[in-house]
Order: structure tokens, then C-alpha cells, then sequence
């Protein structure tokens, strides 16, 4: 595997890669790989003839008092690792090869980027935008792998794709792979490390309550009271505050009172200084 700091080393190799017409599919990344991770990897090598990763901590989608010095960084523990993935390629630029001197863009995506996690984190969709626009650009990879754990990234992206032409029109390119979880249902995340080993035991709570709300959700009553009980039993479980907790169509990302056919289950929630989110859908 080939590791790239500098765009002029990036642009080579993703050169090279491509040869007579190779395709390439991009994994964007912020590192602190887990197997949630490891998975969009195997999916990309499963699709395309190259994969080029890449670990960035952006530090545009991090709010002011967000984790941005703590976030875990460990490059060479993550190279091991997609190595062994059969990863081709490694992007992982120094800061100012992706934010030079003076930069001054910003790409914004309004509806789908309003509410849920673009509600508590303002700003944070515009930096993921910003940052997965220039990585498209600074890599031009045919397809790319984003984990439904961020649904709402996902979405944000895939409009964005579309908007700005980022992909070849009439092709699948923003793909979406399915939450790997914990033994106990816990979504993999690299905010898990900052859990303490009982704060990580009340966390399982979380898939749980979801799991029980969308069997109340499926039945096509109102979702009020199972969202509210949903929050009760976060905070009695050791939750501190729920920062939201709900249903919302897949697609579109519009609000719902009760399941269309086509909802989904969204929450994050705060236990010590650690935000956990979730999504599930009602089946
Ligand atoms: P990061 O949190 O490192 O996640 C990188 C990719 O892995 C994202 O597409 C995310 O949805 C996916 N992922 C994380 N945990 C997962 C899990 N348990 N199951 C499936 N997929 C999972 O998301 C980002 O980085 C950044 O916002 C980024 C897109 C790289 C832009 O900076």
C-alpha cells in the first residue's frame, strides 16, 4: 500500500492506479479504524479494481468545545490495518493540502442537512460537504463507500453528489453499507473509545430502547409515546440528555407523527461527555 501526504504524490499514484481505465472507489475516513470501517473497505474492494482510503480529521466539522484535540489519531495502527484490507492507496493529507493559506470556500447543502445532528452541531454538515467535495475532487475515485451509521451524512452527500455533479450521471456512486454493531448492538464508532467500562455497559441501552420503540413504531401508532418513553428509559439507563430522538423518512428526511412505510428512527445521546448516535429503520 502506497501512502500520499502531498496532492502531487496523491495525483500520481491515483494515476497510476488507473492505468487503461481501472476504476477506483474512494473510502473517506477520519482513522481510528474499527470494523465498521474495515467493512466500507471490503465492500469497495468487492466493487471497484482499487481502493483509495482515506483519514482526515477535518477540522471543519467539529464545532467550538467539540472533540476535535481529543479525536484518537493513530496512523500507524490504521495503515496495518488497511493494508491488510488490500487497500492500494492511502491519502492522508497534512492539514494544509487540504485547507491552504487562505482558504475560503464553503459548500452548504440545505434540507436534508436541517435538524437531527445539523440541528446540535451547527456548521458540522457544512464542513463534512466541504471536506468529502474536495476529497472527490483531489481523488475523482468512480464510486465511494459511506456507512449508514451517519445517515444523515449520507444523505447530505448523496445530494450533493447530484447537485455539484461530483459522480458520472445514471451511476450508483454514493454507496451506502448497513451498521456493523457490538456483540450487545451497539453501532461501531470511534467515539466508543471514550467511554469508560461502565458508561460502554449503559451504552448498549441505546439499540435496545430503539429496538423496542420500532416494534411499538411498526404497529402505526402515533410516535410520540414511544419516543417518549424511548428518552425515559436513555436517561434511567445512565444517559445524561437525549439531544434528539426521532422518526423521520429515509429519503426525504421530513418529519413524521407515525410510520409511512418508509421511516426511520434517529437518536443521539450524551452519557459523560460523549455523543452516541443511532438509526434504524421501521420494519
Ligand atoms: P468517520 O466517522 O471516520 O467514518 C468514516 C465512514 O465510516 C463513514 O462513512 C461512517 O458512516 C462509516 N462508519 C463509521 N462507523 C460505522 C459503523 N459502525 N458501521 C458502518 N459504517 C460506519 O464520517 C466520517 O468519518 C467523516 O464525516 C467523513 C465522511 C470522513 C468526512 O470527514
Amino acid at each position: 500500500m502506497q501512502t500520499a501526504r502531498e496532492l502531487e504524490v496523491l495525483r500520481k499514484a491515483v494515476d497510476a492506479l488507473r492505468g487503461d481505465g481501472a476504476t477506483i472507489a474512494l473510502v473517506p475516513t477520519m482513522g481510528a479504524l474499527h470494523e465498521g470501517h474495515l467493512t466500507l473497505m471490503r465492500e469497495a474492494r468487492r466493487t471497484a479494481d482499487h481502493v483509495v482510503a482515506s483519514i482526515f480529521v477535518n477540522p471543519r466539522q467539529f464545532g467550538e468545545g467539540e472533540d476535535f484535540d481529543a479525536y484518537p489519531r493513530q496512523l500507524a495502527r490504521d495503515s496495518e490495518l488497511l493494508e491488510k484490507e488490500g487497500v492500494a492507496l492511502l491519502w492522508a493529507p497534512q492539514p494544509q493540502e487540504v485547507y491552504p493559506q487562505g482558504y475560503a470556500t464553503n459548500i452548504s447543502v440545505a434540507g436534508v442537512s436541517e435538524g437531527l445532528c445539523g440541528g446540535d452541531r451547527p456548521g458540522h454538515f457544512d464542513g463534512v460537504a466541504t471536506v468529502v467535495c474536495k476529497l472527490f475532487n483531489q481523488v475523482r475515485p468512480d464510486i465511494a463507500f459511506f456507512g449508514e451509521k451517519d445517515w444523515q451524512q449520507l444523505a447530505v452527500i448523496r445530494r450533493m453528489a447530484r447537485d455539484l455533479d461530483l459522480t458520472q450521471p445514471h451511476v450508483d456512486a454514493i454507496r451506502g453499507v448497513p451498521i456493523v454493531r457490538e456483540k450487545d448492538g451497539l453501532a461501531m464508532s470511534s467515539r466508543n473509545a471514550y467511554l469508560s467500562r461502565e458508561q460502554r455497559e449503559q451504552a448498549g441501552a441505546l439499540p435496545r430502547a430503539m429496538r423496542d420503540a420500532i416494534a411499538v413504531l411498526s404497529e402505526g401508532g402515533e410516535a410520540e409515546r414511544p419516543l417518549g418513553n424511548l428518552r425515559e428509559v436513555l436517561q434511567v439507563s445512565g444517559f445524561d440528555s437525549v439531544d434528539y430522538a426521532e422518526l423521520r423518512d429515509a429519503d426525504s428526511l421530513e418529519p413524521l407523527e407515525k410510520d409511512n412505510g418508509n421511516a426511520r428512527l434517529f437518536v443521539a445521546a450524551r452519557i459523560g461527555g460523549t455523543r452516541l448516535i443511532d438509526n434504524m429503520a421501521v420494519e
